[in-house]
């Protein structure tokens, strides 16, 4: 047997090879961006992934946040060059300029606002993505058959009918921005799309609790829908949408002469993770004839989990479901994903004609189903490779425990807070958030709210952690949340140690 030959692609037709312009370093009439001696790049590309590994593998010896010092900034405010500095110069300040300063999103101690920690595989995924330069879903490439299997895999884990569709998004934010798309169009009808909304002569109202996601506030303004047009339901004391308050709101406004167009629910709100009630939430949308959105941007993956997914039933009735990958999939950014009932719907929002667009029977063009008609880009990067990499590397089953394992913590931590007099928990935590604040003993509780936002700064600055703030009834809450791969028991136990430690701290101060 030939083993070269089983082991090696097939050579180029000679009729298709330069002979005289070798890859070898001689002079080339042309210019190109591509390097004169491919074994320097091949050693400084080795150096860096180096470095890179080594931050990871490293990264809880850092502290979790530190401000970009002055060198840096001086670097980074430097003019762009007229002649070129060379790779290994660029090189070098990134990995001194750059990688030592970001936000931190990779630290077992990163809680803030909901940011995944990022994997090897899915860093890796990335580099080889951005090395055959993908444009992914147009092309009839091994790219596209990527992405279409994992939205497979995303139909078969919600439950979703075989004729749904969905699409790679670059987050949640964009994911419900499609969603709210297609509900618009399939409710108030294809007039939208023709004539534009002013075509209209009822106002149209979508409807969400008080605690959702400010993206599908920004969907309303970029969509032509009108913030004043989404109607903000009451919340019940778990945070939860009042499904008999969003009841009276849709019969008061279809009365008063408005248009019902969609629900947003929440699977997973961003202020204490309440999941809202997605059954009723969906008998609601039914009888009312009404688009069922659901906002899974935080908490939708946990289905993963055996043990969590109960939590969510009545998801798998959504029209359209957003959720992110780079939450709590811990995908590196940006990865997110909409999945839509009706994959014929969701085709009529995004399909426009344009010859240079059309496929043809054969060849590279020949995509019936392009991601064109899917979503609002043409050109799209491949991060589909680093989630279909992620969930074949470690398979499901390890990844719902992952989120056991973070809800684990998260409950370990209310233990300890409740635990600790100094320190309250602020809101029920039934998934992976939790709020929680310092309680001073010496100051009256208006002043209470400066001191624990002072904490959060010093927390930060300290490098010790990164949770994030909110609001809840008004009041100042520390707010954790945990879509970490990295953290042990013993970094909450850290953080509940040093916000007494600052409190009081801060306290004797004032
Ligand atoms: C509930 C919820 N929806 C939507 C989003 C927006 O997602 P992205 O930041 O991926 O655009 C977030 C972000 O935190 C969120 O928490």
């Amino acid at each position: 047997m030939d083993h070269s030959l089983s082991q090696h692609p097939p050579a180029e037709p000679a009729s298709l090879t330069s002979p005289d312009l070798p890859d070898s370093g001689a002079p080339r009439p042309e210019l190109t961006l591509d390097p004169e001696d491919w074994s320097k790049v091949r050693q400084s590309a080795h150096r860096a992934l180096d470095a890179v590994l080594d931050y990871q593998m490293h990264i809880r010896r850092r502290p979790t946040w530190q401000p970009v010092p002055d060198s840096a900034e001086d670097l980074l405010a430097t003019p762009a060059p007229e002649k070129g500095l060379g790779a290994d110069t660029v090189i070098d300040d990134m990995l001194e300029h750059v990688m030592p300063f970001p936000a931190g999103h990779a630290h077992p101690r990163f809680w803030g606002w909901v940011c995944g920690t990022g994997t090897p595989i899915g860093m890796i995924s990335d580099m080889l993505a951005a090395g055959i330069n993908a444009s992914s879903g147009t092309f009839n490439d091994a790219p596209t058959r990527v992405e279409a299997q994992v939205l497979h895999w995303m139909r078969d884990l919600f439950d979703f009918p075989e004729g749904a569709s969905g699409i790679v998004t670059s987050g949640g934010s964009v994911a419900n921005m499609i969603g709210l798309v297609v509900g618009r169009d399939a409710i108030l009808g294809d007039f939208v799309r023709e004539q534009g909304l002013a075509a209209s002569d009822r106002r149209p109202a979508i409807y969400a609790s008080r605690q959702v996601h400010s993206s599908i506030d920004k969907g309303m303004q970029m969509l032509g829908l009108g913030l004043d047009n989404l109607r903000k339901v009451a919340v019940d004391r778990h945070y939860r949408m009042d499904v008999e308050a969003l009841e009276r709101q849709i019969e008061k406004d279809r009365a008063d002469g408005l248009a019902p167009c969609a629900i947003v629910a929440s699977a997973g709100t961003v202020n204490t993770g309440a999941i809202d009630d997605l059954e009723a939430i969906a008998a609601v949308a039914r009888r009312h004839g009404l688009w069922f959105h659901v906002d899974g941007a935080i908490g939708a993956l946990a289905v993963m989990s055996p043990n969590l997914r109960p939590r969510f039933k009545g998801i798998e009735l959504a029209d359209s479901l957003a959720f992110d990958f780079h939450k709590w999939l811990y995908v590196p950014y940006e990865a997110g994903c909409i999945l839509i009932r009706d994959g014929d719907l969701h085709r009529r929002s995004f399909r426009v004609a344009a010859s240079y667009l059309e496929p043809p029977p054969r060849g590279l063009g020949a995509l019936v189903d392009s991601s064109n008609i899917r979503g609002p880009q043409l050109s799209r990067g491949f991060k589909a490779l680093k989630i279909w990499a992620q969930i074949r590397e470690h398979g499901l089953e390890k990844l719902g425990r992952l989120h056991d394992q973070n809800v684990a913590q998260i409950q370990y931590l209310a233990e300890l807070i409740d635990h600790e007099t100094r320190l309250e928990r602020m809101a029920p935590s039934p998934l992976n958030i939790l709020c929680y604040r310092y309680l001073p003993t010496s100051v009256p509780e208006p002043e209470w709210d400066g001191i624990n936002a002072e904490i959060l700064m010093r927390l930060q600055e300290q490098g010790i952690a990164v949770p994030s703030s909110t609001r809840l009834d008004g009041k100042f809450a520390l707010r954790v949340a945990n879509t970490n791969q990295r953290s042990r028991r013993e970094d909450f136990e850290l953080l509940v140690r040093e916000s007494v430690r600052l409190g009081r701290e801060i306290e004797a101060e004032a």
